[in-house]
């Protein structure tokens, strides 16, 4: 246990006083997928955006491979909450824009050989010479997901990256990730707000209360609880409710959303 990202004592303050979070530790091993779930406003996305080196913190470090992250880098990967393409170019040429970012000395024919493997990667080689106005909401996250991969990064950070899918949608790409991730080893931290998702793609899961205040003493958010998933890795969407512990784990997870994610 070496340890690949490390986060210490990250703390967030907008206001003084009253952090958003404080005292936020954990490590993720290489190859690991890990989940972070919690209520809206307790801070994931403001702790991705500081493994992303996209936000500052108050307080505390994060080191990846022995590091310390202190701005955006190549080396991580990013899916967020919207898509986030250039809407004026093609899935192809968003997808090459990133990768000709990262080695700039490609040659073109490499580079488009690169491209179309990370598109037909989430099945979107029909489309690759469309422009985002032409794409379904899938569509666009798909090509963000191909777009983080195509970079080859050293660990991927997903904000809710299904979020806006409909639920046909979201269990198709969750597969599609579940196999890309496992079959290339990635390291993944992954904001969800959806349970069943944290339990099918996380090894472990960290469960995040809200900030809250209490006959006027405020105690600022945090990791409340790190769960280890305990179901069988190569575990499926359609077969989960089949395996032994998945109602155990989800009750759990539930539980603490709906009794202790936030203090009454
Ligand atoms: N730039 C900002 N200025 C002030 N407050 C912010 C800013 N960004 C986020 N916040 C506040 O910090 C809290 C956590 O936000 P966020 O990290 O987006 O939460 P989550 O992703 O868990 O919903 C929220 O209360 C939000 O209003
Ligand atoms: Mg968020």
């Amino acid at each position: 246990m070496s340890g690949f990202l490390k986060i210490e004592q990250l703390s967030k303050a907008y206001a003084a006083g009253r952090p958003v979070f404080a005292d936020v530790s954990f490590t993720l091993e290489k190859g690991e997928f890990v989940c972070i779930i919690g209520h809206s406003g307790c801070g994931k996305t403001t702790i991705l955006n500081v493994l992303a080196g996209l936000d500052q913190a108050s307080a505390g470090v994060v080191l990846m491979d022995g590091r310390e992250v202190a701005g955006p880098s190549l080396e991580r990967g990013v899916v967020f909450q919207g898509h986030a393409l250039m809407p004026w170019l093609t899935v192809r040429q968003n997808i090459a824009f990133a990768v000709r970012s990262r080695w700039p000395e490609m040659k073109p024919a490499e580079l488009n050989a690169h491209v179309e493997k990370y598109v037909a990667m989430v099945g979107l080689s029909p489309a690759i010479d469309k422009k985002p106005s032409a794409l379904s909401g899938g569509m666009k996250q798909r090509v963000g997901i191909a777009r983080a991969f195509s970079i080859a990064p050293k660990m991927l950070l997903l904000d809710e990256p299904f979020g806006a899918l409909d639920a046909l949608t979201r269990g198709t790409i969750q597969d599609e990730l579940m196999a890309i991730v496992r079959q290339t080893q990635q390291t993944v931290f992954m904001i969800t707000h959806d349970v069943d998702e944290a339990i099918l793609l996380a090894d472990r899961i960290l469960l995040m209360s809200n900030g809250s205040e209490h006959e006027g003493v405020y105690t600022p958010g945090g990791i409340a609880e790190v769960v280890v998933n305990p179901l069988p890795r190569e575990r499926t969407r359609a077969g989960l409710h089949h395996l032994d512990g998945y109602y155990a784990l989800r009750n759990h997870i539930v539980d603490f959303l709906v009794t202790r994610a936030r203090a009454h």
